[in-house]
């Protein structure tokens, strides 16, 4: 964080009180109601909790709202027995919900489906069936690796049901990202596709889990989705290990009870980015993670039984996981999932789903309304958007440009915007207004969600008006810790404060309303496009090129995109640089992590600015990228090297 970005939010003074006309609907009914339930909450969280988790559906009730004798490795609900698929499909087949669409599915080249609560349930259930039927039991991890079609929160739901834990890798990865995390789970059981359509394109998928898994032990069958009856995807299937999904499903009975699940059962695995180049398998448990992305869900976004919702967040990632599938699931509420690029096959793409279905809660990230300003307000103002009530943001701080333009062009200036900050070790939203409650400022994710004990402190853990954001109480969707490294999760997270607080890893600022203002991270994790990548993850994967002798990985800031990549790199003695190297760099990266982790500059340089111990400072390297004056380089062990550098940064 830098004194530059505390003073551009110093200066945002605008503020945007709720109208009367949403407030007098909303599920809080203002400021005076909110202040009281997080009174509640903090002082008496386990009559919160208690009283949030009482509105599912549990098979055996909790013996104890909060467990933390095994600190930081909280439990919540111990005792209970519940299920989230049953919450999330099964707890509203009884009532008008029944044969309400859940699920409204579009295809990029404009096919769509609509699955009833009914429908999903019976679509789920035979999914749930065929995953049994091929061995797979309660504890199994399956690797999903899907493109956004309906099939793809169906196989969440459908390993929820039957407590098979549920690792979704992103599918822009590469093979050998799909390997490393399919190893580090020890996956029995893919679940993939034969392909998916972006920007009109193919995109196949099968031939990566191919060569992802092959040789690998632990996987015993993949089953693969067939995305149209088409020859549009190219997909090879082996014999004995690969099942069509499509058959697989066919003769199975469209009931299968759901699993009584311990609330402490794992119910899914995410790989994230870290500060070393070995992401991080974040575990999720069933009951907690139910309860808070479904109270999270009901109140940020304002959920009533005719809202139309629409999460732009590939499922690959934790937003989709929260709220597109789980939270909005368990409210019984409809859900639009979009299969292709915003752009395709114009700029209003994302406009023209918004009118079709009467889209009335829409939800996305800052990067794509940086994009959607670029394209012109010719878009948006050519469809129908008048159902639109509220919108959201996640992924990253909206710049306040940004934030007004959504405002204004896409919610014609009647439409609260929740900005919402969290992450995926947080399983759900943790800072954000509540619609029709919460005076927003632009770029301020506000206040503290319920339960959340948010501050700005200093290393100290005293607080401060900028400094590091952290939380002190556990809330129940909280990280379980961290798959195979129970010794990561605590040095990771309960490194500071003597591990007293959680360490989010972003820099904060608290304004004179107790506003919170996120500053961007802390460690070496970039955010880009709000894809977090781990600058240890590229430079592991340079120093593997033979031509290469040391790298440094930064974020610089970028237009669209937030943040984008620079690498300097270093080659060895004798190894000339060039085009072609730089060409084989990038595409070393595409290998081994994917396409959208190739940085947008590589810097050759003959060295990089170390301090006398031998580290790196990043921090120069980023103001040589951003162009800025340099701060201190006295404890620079060549300070020659920064003036080279910053001729060739200019040069290239
Ligand atoms: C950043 C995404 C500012 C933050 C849900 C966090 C945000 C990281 C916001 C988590 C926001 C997310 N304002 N920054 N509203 N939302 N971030 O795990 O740095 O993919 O630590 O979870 O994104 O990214 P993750």
């Amino acid at each position: 964080m830098d004194s530059q970005e505390i003073n551009v939010v110093l200066h945002e003074n605008r503020t945007f009180p709720p109208s009367k006309a949403f407030q007098d609907k909303a599920h809080i009914s203002g400021m005076d109601a909110y202040n009281a339930l997080y009174k509640k909450s903090i002082e008496d969280p386990d009559t919160f909790w208690a009283e949030a988790a009482s509105e599912l559906h549990w098979f055996k009730p909790w013996d104890k709202v909060f467990d933390d004798s095994e600190k930081p490795f909280f439990k919540w609900f111990t005792g209970g027995k519940t299920n989230l698929c049953y919450n999330c499909v099964d707890r509203h087949l009884d009532g008008p919900n029944r044969n309400k669409a859940a699920l409204i599915w579009e295809g990029e080249p404009g096919d769509s489906r609509v699955l009833t609560y009914f429908d999903l349930h019976r679509e789920i259930c035979k999914f749930a069936n065929g995953l049994k039927s091929l061995g797979v039991q309660k504890g199994d991890r399956i690797a999903i690796y899907l493109p956004m079609i309906p099939e793809l929160a169906m196989a969440l739901l459908a390993c929820a049901r039957i407590g098979a834990v549920h690792s979704v890798i992103f599918a822009g990865f590469s093979a050998d990202s799909i390997k490393d995390r399919v190893l580090d789970m020890d996956a029995k059981f893919v679940i993939t596709g034969d392909g998916s359509w972006r920007r009109g394109k193919a995109l196949n998928l099968k031939a990566l889990v191919d060569e992802a898994v092959e040789g690998v032990d632990c996987v015993e069958k993949v089953v693969v989705v067939k995305r149209e009856q088409s020859d549009a995807f190219t997909c090879s299937m082996k014999e004995g290990r690969d099942v069509w999904y499509h058959k697989l499903v066919k003769d199975q009975s469209q009931n299968c009870p759901a699993e009584e699940l311990d609330s402490e059962d794992m119910l899914f695995l995410l790989y994230t980015s870290g500060t070393t180049g070995k992401p991080k398998g974040i575990i999720h448990t069933q009951g907690g993670y139910m309860v808070y992305t479904y109270l999270t869900a009901k109140y940020i976004f304002d959920l009533k039984p005719e809202d139309v919702y629409f999460c732009t967040a590939d499922i690959g990632w934790v937003t989709g996981h929260s709220y597109l599938v789980y939270g909005p699931l368990a409210n019984a509420a409809t859900c639009i999932m979009y299969e292709g690029a915003p752009n395709h096959p114009d700029n209003g793409r994302f406009w023209d789903i918004v009118e079709k279905y009467g889209v009335t809660i829409f939800y996305t990230a800052p990067t794509a309304i940086r994009a959607f300003m670029k394209w012109g307000d010719k878009w948006p103002q050519g469809r129908d958007l008048s159902s639109l009530r509220l919108l959201g943001t996640v992924g990253e701080s909206i710049n306040p440009e940004a934030w007004m333009w959504y405002h204004k062009t896409i919610g014609a200036e009647k439409c609260p915007i929740v900005d919402t900050w969290w992450q995926t070790e947080t399983g759900g939203a943790m800072l954000s207004p509540l619609p029709g409650v919460t005076a927003t400022k632009p770029g301020s994710a506000t206040l503290p969600f319920f339960g959340i004990d948010a501050a700005v402190v200093n290393e100290d853990g005293k607080e401060t008006e900028a400094g590091l954001l952290t939380i002190r109480k556990p809330w129940p969707a909280i990280m379980r810790g961290i798959y195979g490294d129970p010794e990561r999760y605590k040095s990771t997270y309960w490194c500071k404060w003597d591990g007293e607080y959680y360490f989010p890893g972003d820099g904060a600022k608290v304004d004179d309303d107790g506003y919170f203002w996120i500053l961007g991270r802390v460690d070496d994790v970039v955010n880009v496009s709000g894809h977090r990548i781990g600058t240890a993850e590229l430079e592991s994967v340079y120093v593997e090129h033979p031509s290469t002798a040391e790298s440094a990985v930064i974020g610089i800031k970028h237009e669209i995109k937030g943040q984008c990549l620079a690498s300097f790199v270093t080659l060895k003695d004798g190894i000339e640089e060039s085009e072609d190297l730089k060409k084989e760099l990038n595409e070393l990266v595409a290998k081994k992590i994917g396409k959208f982790a190739v940085p947008e500059k590589i810097i050759f340089t003959s060295d990089l600015p170390k301090t006398r111990s031998g580290k790196i400072m990043r921090r120069l390297l980023r103001d040589i990228a951003e162009g800025r004056a340099l701060g201190n380089v006295t404890t620079l062990a060549d300070p020659s090297v920064v003036e080279s550098l910053k001729c060739q940064y200019s040069e290239d």
